[in-house]
This record gives structure tokens, C-alpha cells and sequence, in this order.
């Protein structure tokens, strides 16, 4: 089974024909809202609103281990986020969609892991040399060249606190450190999903010049990213649909 985590910008996946909603709790609290059960294309889907659906968690606030608990519980095996970012390096310009290979995770105060002693178990430390699946990685790739969508194959995802935005400063930084865009919400959703050996592979909607770049050297203009984000997610939502067929 395939999940889809939407954020900022999808909350609803129009192209879901929804068959049911499920509010599941797990021993982690609530996930983020109710399971959507349905179908793209005919094929089953669970999709999640990361953010709530009226968009009303904070990035440093959603229960990344409850939503992914409770995709696992349903038999999920392969998770899809979708997640805005700022672009960082030169080519990544608001409107661009991108498939990252590594990240560097700059949170703090959020409980990133499911191994976090208490009980019986051993201590566990998980792989996560290649953050990303890359064989869903290469599936959204080769779904976005189906339908003709330009793509950006790599890039490292810079996971900030939130929920203010980066200084010029902190953006300098994050590039001398390798980083190429920077989200919010990418940790810990992705050690999660590893330490529950599930796949997970990033779409990252790029909706604005990271702080001190391009458009936003004097800060960033928040009508613009509204624009970029409905245009590009539209876009986003075709490679899903071109995806979900292809799995
Ligand atoms: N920084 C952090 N997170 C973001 C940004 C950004 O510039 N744009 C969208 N999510």
C-alpha cells in the first residue's frame, strides 16, 4: 500500500476518488488528522495532510511518529511526501519540483526516533547513509518523464526548526554546509519511515528563494509563494497520478 504525505498547498488530493476517512489513534498520540482511504486511477491510496486538514500544525508541532505509525498499521510500505521548500542552489528556482537525495537536519526538540530505550528492546541504530529510497526515488522520476513534467534529479533537503523562516546569515550557512533547499518538515519524517522500514522518497515543491537569494535578498515575498505553490503542486499532483499507476 502507498501513502501520500501532503504538505503545505496539498491538504486534498483532487484526483483521490475518496472511498473512506479513519481517525486512528496510536501509542504515539494522533496523527495529524483522519486517514484518507481512496483511490487514484484505481489504485489504492492513503493520503495524510501533514499540517492538519485546515492547515493549522506547525511544522515543530506535527506528530511525525503518529502519522507515521499509523500509516505502518494500515499495511503501508511505501510513503510519498510532498513538501515545500526554499531553493538554496541557483537552479532551483521558485516552480521547480525536485527529488532530493540527502538531507542535513538542523531540528531540534522533536521526538525523531521509535527506539527511545524504555522498554526491553535493544538499543537500535538504524542505516541512514542514503536518507531516501532509491528505487522511489528513480519511480518518481521516471513518472515526472512520463507525463512530461520537469524534474530535478538530487539534492540535499536542509530541515530547519521553523517555524520562522531563515536568516540571510543561516541560509550562507546552510550552502557552505552542502545544502541545496530547505524545508521544515523533512526531519524526522524520514528516519521515522526508516526505522520502520518503510520507503520514502521526498517530492520537494520549491515555492520560494531561500532568505537573502533572488526574489528574497530583502525578504521573502510571501504573495508570490501562494502562486508558485498552487501552480507547482498541480504539477506535483500529475507526477503522483502518473506514480501511483506505475507502482
Ligand atoms: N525555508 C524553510 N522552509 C520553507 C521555505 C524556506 O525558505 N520555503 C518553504 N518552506
Amino acid at each position: 500500500m502507498l501513502a501520500i504525505i501532503g504538505g503545505s498547498g496539498l491538504t486534498k488530493l483532487s484526483n483521490l476518488d475518496v472511498t473512506y476517512r479513519k481517525a486512528t489513534r496510536t501509542p504515539y498520540g494522533e496523527p495529524s488528522g483522519a486517514l484518507t482511504f481512496g483511490k487514484i486511477r484505481g489504485r489504492d491510496v492513503i493520503f495524510l495532510a501533514r499540517h492538519g486538514y485546515g492547515h493549522t500544525i506547525p511544522p515543530h508541532e506535527v506528530n511525525y511518529r503518529a502519522n507515521i505509525w499509523a500509516l505502518q498499521q494500515e499495511g503501508v510500505k511505501q510513503v510519498i511526501s510532498v513538501a515545500s521548500v526554499g531553493g538554496i542552489r541557483a537552479d532551483l528556482v521558485p516552480g521547480t519540483l525536485v527529488v532530493p537525495d540527502q538531507i542535513l537536519d538542523y531540528t531540534w526538540g522533536r521526538p525523531s526516533t521509535f527506539f527511545d530505550g524504555g522498554g526491553d528492546g535493544p538499543v537500535v541504530h538504524v542505516d541512514f547513509t542514503h536518507p531516501y529510497s532509491e528505487p522511489l526515488r528513480q519511480a518518481i522520476l521516471q513518472a515526472a518523464r512520463a507525463c512530461g513534467e520537469p524534474i530535478v534529479d538530487g539534492g540535499v533537503y536542509a530541515a530547519t526548526q521553523g517555524p520562522r523562516l531563515e536568516t540571510a546569515a543561516e541560509v550562507r550557512r546552510l550552502e557552505r554546509d552542502g545544502a541545496d533547499m530547505v524545508g521544515m518538515t523533512g526531519m524526522p519524517e524520514a528516519v521515522l519511515a526508516r526505522e520502520l522500514e518503510l520507503q520514502y522518497a521526498t517530492i520537494a515543491v520549491v515555492v520560494n528563494y531561500a532568505a537573502g537569494k533572488g526574489d528574497s535578498a530583502d525578504g521573502i515575498p510571501f504573495d508570490q509563494i501562494e502562486s508558485a505553490l498552487q501552480d507547482t503542486v498541480a504539477r506535483a499532483r500529475r507526477v503522483l497520478e502518473e506514480l501511483v499507476v506505475a507502482l
